[in-house]
């Protein structure tokens, strides 16, 4: 017997079988010998691939990019920077990162037609809704980027989503607002220069506030991957049946859309504003315990303890509310905190602030309207994206994504003419 085995003894027919455990994991398929699947809605305890490039620990709060702490990087990386040790593996020597920032500040600029194809959505058309059209439509102007296997190929396209999602999403944010779109200003930063675009009234040269343009860098480092969850599952899964990596972004995109992801953080925001005041926290309170809300911006697939992401989010929040003054949300954001931890559910849950509790509180005080928080998610979660879609196209173990089902409708059964059916048929 392998030491480093699972022996399952099937009680149906008697037969003892040797399952290899390799990793800490066993291969779901092994368990096909006994003619079983295994059953795992949600994919709460399934590893789908091997990967190199996000590690969290979420009993110790730990989140680590490529092995480097989430802390280490917020305080002395870019986000350019993180998006190329995500992407590429190790962090760049000075060279390699002046190539890397020229590459992608070269490819900031759209198509006009890219313009006129977000012109036609409606005033007051959802720019994550915007967003996840127009990245699509991305492939068909880049039609050689179905050239999955091209390493060449690979490289420009991944250049083109980084150096694009700040213009697209600013793009959307100023269709809403009826303004005109304002070009990048490849002078600035990719967050000076995405601040540009979304703020730039009339003057010649628009200048970003470092502090602000400092916290939105960090902001973005903070959301660049986080391992195998809904959306990097979605880029995984679509990218799998081998189509170009800005079709497959658009579908992570919708699946960062939803309000138990990527669309937590305007949840949260609307919540408190719900709330309106701290007396009404326990009331609202209550609601979440009797199951009529969840608390947004709490608890983690993940994380039974801290996200370590909060903690450098609120610390970063005292930084920008000394530039744009305090949003009052805050206080009732931190009173909510103070008593759920203290609350039976919560704790017997190990529920905990999780990176969306604090960070659209930040983006409201930036000037960020609510609607655009999931877009300011998918700007730098865009290195992520890219990173696991890299590693799985270059994984020769993964195969078309096809997962299996345990059938629980009707037996076979024959066509009934319409005429024959009962009145009462569904
Ligand atoms: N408020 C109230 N109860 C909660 C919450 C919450 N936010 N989250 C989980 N629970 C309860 C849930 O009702 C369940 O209780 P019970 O055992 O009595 O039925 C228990 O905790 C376990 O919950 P679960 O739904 O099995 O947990 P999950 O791992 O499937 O869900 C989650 C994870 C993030 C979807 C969930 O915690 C949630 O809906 N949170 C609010 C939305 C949110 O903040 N999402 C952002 C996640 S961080 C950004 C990202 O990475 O996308």
């Amino acid at each position: 017997m392998a030491k480093d085995s699972l022996s399952v003894v099937d009680n149906r027919t008697g037969r003892t079988y040797e399952l290899p455990i390799e990793d800490g994991a066993i291969r779901a398929r092994d368990l096909q010998q006994m003619g079983l699947v295994s059953y795992d809605p949600a994919f709460g305890n399934t590893a789908s691939c091997r990967s190199r490039i996000t590690y969290i620990d979420g009993d110790a709060g730990v989140l680590l990019y490529r092995g480097y702490p989430i802390e280490q990087l917020a305080e002395r990386s870019t986000f350019l920077e993180t998006a190329y040790l995500l992407v590429k593996g190790e962090l760049p020597n000075a060279q390699h990162l002046a190539q890397w920032t020229h590459n992608i500040t070269m490819h900031t600029i759209v198509h006009e037609n890219i313009k006129n194809f977000m012109d036609g959505f409606r005033y007051d058309a959802h720019p994550m809704g915007m967003l996840v059209a127009t990245v699509g439509a991305l492939s068909t102007f880049y039609p050689e980027a179905k050239l999955i296997h091209d390493p060449d190929s690979r490289r420009i396209q991944t250049h083109r989503l980084l150096a694009k999602m700040p213009t697209i999403a600013a793009f959307a944010y100023r269709h809403a607002t009826g303004m005109p779109y304002a070009y990048p200003d490849n002078d600035l930063s990719y967050t000076g220069n995405f601040l540009n675009m979304m703020f730039k009234v009339t003057e010649l040269k628009y200048r970003p506030n470092p502090v602000l343009e400092r916290a939105l860098d960090v902001l973005f480092i903070l959301h660049a991957d986080h391992e195998q969850n809904c959306s990097a599952n979605a880029m995984r899964s679509i990218g799998s049946s081998q189509v170009d990596p800005f079709s497959a972004l658009a579908g992570a995109c919708a699946a960062l859309y939803g309000p138990l992801h990527g669309g937590a953080n305007e949840a949260v925001l609307r919540m408190l504003q719900e709330i309106g005041s701290v007396a009404n926290i326990p009331a609202y309170l209550q609601r979440v315990k009797a199951g009529e809300v969840r608390l947004m911006g709490f608890g983690h697939r993940v994380y039974k303890n801290f996200d370590p992401r909060g903690t450098v989010i609120k610390r970063l929040a005292d930084q920008v509310f000394e530039v744009t003054g305090r949003n009052p949300l805050l206080d009732i954001a931190m009173e909510l905190e103070r008593i759920a931890l203290q609350d039976d559910y919560f704790r017997e849950r190990r529920l905990y602030p999780n990176v969306d509790f604090y960070s659209g509180i930040i983006y409201q005080a930036m000037g960020f309207p609510v609607d655009m928080f999931p877009v300011l998610f998918a700007i730098p979660r865009t290195a992520g994206w890219i990173a696991q879609w890299l590693e799985m196209v270059q994984d020769e173990e993964q195969r078309i994504a096809r997962p299996r089902q345990i059938y629980q409708g009707p037996v076979q059964r024959d066509y009934v003419a319409i005429d024959r059916r009962a009145a009462d048929a569904a």
